[in-house]
């Protein structure tokens, strides 16, 4: 018999939506426009970092040096490509298992908040119409460390007044693992298990997932 836990915090990138191709597909203009090589092998590296840190790995991928305000202003730019996807995503863009999860979690009273390094969080959520499920939002809008830093699951804890071990967190980046388990929390890996090591268990989609075992 597991524990049972009063509250699951959502990694969104890669856990409730699909948005790493568009991620890619934005970085990959940036990296055509200073002539790097950048392939889905890589992306992979960037999940779960921050924009700032995402940028950094990219540019240490063609020996790139910039200045700060040079890195600002490429940063911007993928904003601004990356924005462009996601202003089209919409329901159908929520990844298997994730609404099943959360109506079965809505009934059952457990308390919810999204966990993610994304400044686009808000609209991402609004754009796939789940913003009703959760009662927090901890974002990259007001965390100062990124993963594998714990902050933003703290964050989120502290938002919904659950202890951090009485906590469930779903993520797909090492990273998020990371910062998870140093949260003291119990971290459910969305993905391969030989790319999310130090998780307590792991499913390929949340529709793996038995709702009964953890709450
Ligand atoms: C994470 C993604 O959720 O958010 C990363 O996994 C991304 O790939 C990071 O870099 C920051 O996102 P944004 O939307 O603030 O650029
Ligand atoms: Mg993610």
């Amino acid at each position: 018999m597991h524990k049972k836990y009063k509250a699951a915090l959502f990694d969104l990138d890669g856990v409730l939506v699909d948005t790493a191709k568009y991620h890619f597909l934005a970085w990959n203009q940036i990296a055509k426009s200073l002539g790097i090589t950048f392939t889905e092998e890589d992306n992979e590296r960037l999940k779960g970092v921050s924009r700032m840190e995402s940028l950094d790995i990219l540019l240490s991928l063609g020996s790139v040096i910039l200045t700060n305000e040079e890195k600002v202003e490429l940063a911007d730019k993928k904003n601004k490509i990356y924005v462009e996807y996601i202003l089209k995503l919409d329901e159908k863009d929520i990844l298997p298992g994730v609404l099943l999860l959360l109506e079965e979690l809505k009934e059952k009273g457990i308390r919810t908040a999204i966990g993610s390094a994304s400044k686009n969080t808000p609209v991402i959520i609004e754009r796939l119409g789940i913003k009703k499920y959760f009662q927090a939002i901890s974002d990259g809008n007001i965390i100062s460390k990124a993963k594998p830093d714990p902050e933003v699951f703290i964050k989120a804890a502290e938002m919904i007044n659950i202890e951090q071990k009485e906590c469930v967190v779903f993520e797909d980046a090492k990273a998020g693992i990371q910062a998870a388990k140093r949260a003291g929390m119990y971290a459910v890996g969305v993905g391969r298990k030989e790319d999310l090591p130090g998780a307590d268990r792991w499913v390929s989609t949340l529709l793996e997932l038995d709702s009964n075992q953890l709450f």
